[in-house]
This record gives structure tokens, sequence and C-alpha cells, in this order.
């Protein structure tokens, strides 16, 4: 439902995005460039981020704040972990980048207690980084050398969003909790329900969330597919900040009343229940079901619940009492500063007597490093994904659930409704949050001071540190064969498998391409070597998934000039333009049916064929033709003339 489609009047979105555009006309649909205030990397997506950003040869980041965590891979049971740890601190440490160690927490928690600004535009390489939309900040998740360009130029180009209007009415009820609100709002609108959209959260409900409760909503705004969330800056923000000991960075930040949205959905806070989303999809949301589900693992963390309120809950509910006999608890609190307080206010001497297992203030379980349920296993998790096999085993059923219902299973032992636990808990935030900047590394204030340090950083890369690959200027001709023909949603995990076994290889693209397609085919990366490169015929929506670009990469690296498909997957489609590999759909769907695997295909004219956005492709091994299109904006379609982003952001055509 569109509301007020004359109104001028703007939301918060359409406000932030306008007070920082660099290029283009603010209208939904066009490409614009918007001045990046902030940049988050986290250790698995950062470490190409860096490869990337080193090789732009630039001195120090365009940003106010970036920041690079460590987060993600932490088991270091082998070299290769603490290799991409110490190339991303002497990275950090040459452009004038905080270096947050590991230990000392989760990227979008740590980033949301110390950095995070209502107004600023973040981009960050995890498609998570929307938890700072909490703040009133329009924080986005990118691929890394989006990430990587950020840092070097200070702007960031994106489709202008439509807004979609969510209001909150009424006030949240006992034992029922910002989890079960996005939940909710997953139910409501599906997983694809907020592609093109930036979630702008309004109405009298949000008095009754604070902001880590606004953040639990805007960090499972990822889950809708949505390009960010975002709720207003006020009083609850200058209260946060103030206990952050930030106060100086509050502004206040409201859409106009009577904004402009494409869209919206009221949510009635009043009669809101607890939820979960079962397995094995975020948006397959129910209530508590009535029958006994038994329980084996419970995970209380991650980017999603793991505030100091969300402990505080958990051990006002296990005071005194013991974690069910059948139930292995795990817990990871989001930083280091909320692991100090639960350590010093005696939370964590409640959960040690109630049986928890505390893990470090890390993503761990979430991105199945550690912890797998066994087999068959029921996992509730206060996490935000539980696709199949995400936590490490295939035949687990995990169920994503808020702090309070895990809490409350966590001592019955099955999936439990928390109001049955009776008289609802209160907590009492502290004066003060604990504000400690131990664990993090900051470039020297003095700029002739860090300038001289910068200078003598030494990029230190290990053995699992391998160049990356960059495409080939564009030729106007080439003939290929056809080395894999698809079917229908091929997701980015098909290309690029992600498991915790090849998670520590994501900085080592060679290594990494063994394993190029090979849920698909075993052997894609021989073909590809014996036919020296090749096209890819792909189904519809190629490429869902993550925003992971080394789907991109590794074909790159295997010499994959074309990807020809029914339909792309918006970000994968990018990421293929931004690493030099061109995308072009079929103008009649049909015509995938006359193409067969190991046929050579002839694309000619290539640049007059780009701009005018129609290809006439021979198939030169069955005689035919058929006509194929290229979808791209101008700066995308120069992107693919130079041989990928990377190339194109250190050219003079860019700089000026
Ligand atoms: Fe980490 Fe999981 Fe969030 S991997 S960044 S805790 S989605």
């Amino acid at each position: 439902m569109a509301t007020n489609k004359n109104s001028s009047k703007m939301s918060l979105t359409y406000k932030i995005l306008a007070k920082n555009l660099l290029k283009g006309e603010l209208k939904a649909g066009n490409e614009i460039a918007v001045r990046v205030n902030q940049t988050l990397t986290q250790d698995s997506t950062g470490t190409m981020a860096y490869l990337q950003l080193n090789a732009m040869n630039v001195d120090k980041v365009a940003t106010e704040v970036s920041v690079a965590y460590v987060d993600h891979n932490m088991l270091q049971s082998s070299f290769e972990n603490a290799d991409d740890h110490e190339f991303i601190k002497t990275s950090a440490a040459k452009h004038n980048i905080i270096f947050s160690k590991p230990g000392n927490g989760i990227c979008h928690r740590l980033h949301l207690e110390r950095f995070g600004k209502p107004g600023k535009i973040l981009i960050g390489s995890d498609s998570h980084t929307p938890t700072g939309g909490g703040l009133g900040m329009l924080a986005i998740g990118a691929g890394g050398l989006d990430v990587a360009i950020g840092m070097a130029r200070g702007l960031y180009y994106l489709k202008v969003p439509k807004v979609y209007n969510i209001e909150l009415r009424g006030k949240l009820q006992p034992w029922v909790s910002a989890k079960d609100v996005i939940l909710y709002v997953l139910k409501e609108l599906t997983v694809k329900g907020g592609v093109g959209y930036v979630m702008e959260y309004t109405g009298e409900g949000i008095k009754s969330l604070s902001v880590e409760d606004r953040a639990t909503i805007t960090n499972m705004g990822a889950e809708l597919g949505a390009t960010t969330s975002i709720f207003p800056s006020d009083e609850y923000t200058k209260t946060f900040l103030e206990k952050q000991s930030r106060g100086e960075d509050f502004v206040e930040l409201l859409p106009d009343e009577d904004a402009f949205y494409d869209d919206k959905l009221i949510v009635n806070l009043n009669e809101l229940v607890p939820l979960a989303a079962f397995p094995h999809s975020p948006d397959n949301v129910h209530e508590i079901p009535k029958e006994k589900l038994k329980v084996d693992q419970i995970a209380i963390g991650s980017c999603t619940n793991s505030s100091y309120s969300d402990f505080m809950k958990l051990a006002a509910i296990l005071d005194g009492k013991r974690v069910h006999p059948d139930v292995s608890l795990v817990l990871s609190p989001g930083s280091s500063n909320i692991m100090k307080m639960i350590s010093e206010n005696n939370a964590l001497a409640k959960f040690i007597a109630a049986g928890a297992r505390l893990l470090e203030a890390a993503c761990g379980p979430c991105i199945g490093m550690g912890q797998a349920p066994k087999t068959n296993g029921i996992s509730l998790r206060t996490f935000n994904r539980n696709f199949k096999g995400r936590c490490g085993t295939m035949s687990a059923g995990v169920y994503l659930v808020s702090t309070e219902t895990a809490a409350a299973s966590a001592l019955t032992g099955y999936l439990t409704d928390p109001r049955e636990l009776g008289e609802e808990i209160i907590i009492q935030e502290p004066e003060k949050f604990e504000t400690s900047d131990n664990y993090f590394i900051f470039p020297n204030v003095d700029e002739n001071e860090a300038k001289k340090e910068r200078e003598a950083v030494e990029i230190i890369m290990g053995p699992n540190i391998q160049p990356f690959p960059i495409g080939e200027e564009l030729k106007d001709t080439f003939t290929k064969k056809v080395i894999l023909k698809t079917k229908d949603n091929i997701t980015t995990d098909d290309i690029c498998p992600s498991n915790a076994a090849l998670l520590p290889f994501r900085s080592n693209i060679p290594k990494l391409s063994e394993h190029c397609f090979e849920t698909i085919i075993p052997d894609f990366k021989e073909r590809a070597e014996k036919n020296n490169g090749g096209i890819v015929v792909g189904g519809e929506n190629y490429g869902q998934g993550s925003s992971r670009e080394h789907a991109a990469l590794l074909p790159l690296y295997l010499g994959i000039k074309a990807v020809i498909a029914k339909s792309f997957a918006r970000i994968h489609k990018a990421n293929l333009i931004n690493s030099g590999i061109i995308p072009l759909e079929f103008e009649n769907v049909e015509d995938y049916n006359k193409i067969d695997e190991y046929d050579e295909l002839q694309l000619s004219d290539i640049k007059n064929s780009l701009k005018n956005g129609t290809f006439i492709i021979k198939n030169i091994t069955k005689n035919i033709e058929f006509p194929a299109k290229f979808n791209g904006s101008e700066r995308e379609l120069k992107i693919l003339k130079f041989g990928g982003y990377l190339k194109f952001a250190t050219s003079d055509e860019f700089l000026n």
C-alpha cells in the first residue's frame, strides 16, 4: 500500500541519503553515489577487502571512521586464521584503520556500542551491517570491493531504494521482545519482502524499544532481503549514547510528519506473542507449539541477541536454577565489555552455577565455527539464520527464538513459551556501560606521527594470503565454450562453498577455486583449465544467497568471461560486474534450451552491444544465433570496459 503519494515530505532514509548525496538524482531506481562516513569489515570478508585496498595504494582511508574487526574465524586450529588476523592488523595500521583484536567481540555489537552515529552512512562487508540502523544510521551491507573503494575514495554507489514503513502501535507485552517483532515482520513479508527497500520503523510502539532492541530488529532486516532498516534517533538513542560515554554523538533525527512511504505494514505490539522461526528459513515463523519439542542445544549470542540486557534477562531467569540435564546451553556475549560487566555484577557466576557453557565474545556457532549440534539434533538459537547445515550439522534443525524463549527452554528442556515463567522480569540498565577500549588498536591522533607510523608498517602476508585475480581489459570479440549449464536458483554457496573447513581460505583464491561449483559438478576447475576458461549458462535467480564476492572471484580466477542466465540475483550480478565478468540475460528464456554444455559461443562487437544493451550471440557449434541483453548503469559499463571495479576505481576517469 502506498502512503501519501503526493507528499514531498521526507522519510528519515531519504533525509540521510540527501545529506550525503554526491552524484545522481534521489529518485527510486536511479543509481546515486553517496558519501561513506564509516566502514566496517570482519575477518572472513576483510582479508579480500584489504588485499583490494592495499592494491589501490592509498595512504589512509577517506572515511571518518573505519574499523577492522576479527570475530568470525577464531578457532585457529591451524595457522591460516592467525595469518589472516595478522594481515588484517598490519593492513589496518598501514591505512589509519582501527583494529579490533580477536576476543573483543562481534563487529555489529561493537560498532553499535563504540562507533555508530545517528545520521551517518556506514557500509560494511557483512550482510548484518544494518544492525547500526538501531542508532538511526543508514548502515548497509556491501561486497568487500565496494567497502575497499568506500575506504579509499569515501563514496558508495547504490540504487535509490524504496522505503517500507513499519508502523509499531501499542506496547510490547511481558515476555514478548524485539526478536518477536522482527520474526513477525518476517512471517508477514517473507525473506523476499524487503528486496529493493529500506525498512523504516515509526509509531508510538518504538518507545517500548531500547536501542539494543531496535538493533535486534534492524539486524534481522537483512533476512527480509532489505537494503537496510532504520529507527529514528530520539531520546532513547540519546540515553544509549550517554551511557556509552558518547553523548556528544547524539543528534535527533526523525522523518517528516506525513513522510512519503512506498509501502506500509502496521504491527500491533499489544497482540504480539512469542514466536519461533522453524527450520530451515527465518521466515518459517510460528507460535511456540503446544506439543513438547525436545531440545538438545541452546545457543544465546550472535550479532542479533548478545547485548547486556539479553544476558541480564538470562541471569534473572536462570538465577538459582539448573539447566535441564539434556540441554547444552552455550553463551557468547557480544563484546568484551559486556563480558566484563556480567563478570563484575555476578551474572556470570549465576550462568556457571546453572550449568551453562561460556564461549568467547565472537560469532562462533552462528557461522558454524564450533558447537555443531548432534546428528538430527534440535538447536534453539537467538541468532538470525537457520539455513540447513549452517550450524555445522546437515541433519540438525535450528529454531530461531528470543532470549526469553531460549532461557525458558533451557530450564524445561523443550521449546517453551516464556510466558509460562510467570511474573515479568524487569532488568535495571546500569547508569553507565563499560566503555573500555583496551581491545582496540587506534591510529595515532597526531597526524605527523601517524603518517610516519603508517609509512613504517610492513604488511605481513603469511602463506594463506594469496593474490586475488584481476579482470582483463575488455576485448571486443571472444569465443568460448559453455563449460557449465546450471538449473534455476543456483546459490553463492553452490559457486563458492562456505563451511568451517573452507572458511579459513577466504584469503586464498587459488585454494578455494578447487571447490568452485563442486556441489554441482566435481570437475569444474579441470573443465575450466582444459578449455582455457569459458562461459557459464544459468537459469532463473542465478547467484542468490549471500553477498559473498568470492562467488565471482573464483570463476574469474578460473577464466570465466561471461555468465548468460535467465535472471540474476541483484548483488551477485553487481559482484560479477565488479570482477569484470559480463552478466547477460536471455532475451527469450526458451533459448536456454537451445544451448548444451561444450557448445562454442561467440560474442562480438561487445563494447557497442554493452552500450546498446543488446547482444546477438552466435552458437558456433549449432550454427544458430540468439539475442541476449545487458542491463547495467553507465558506471557498470565502464567497470566492464576496464576489466573490473578495482581497475576503474584507480583510473583517471574515476578520479576526475
Ligand atoms: Fe557473526 Fe553470525 Fe552476525 S557470523 S556477524 S554473529 S550473523
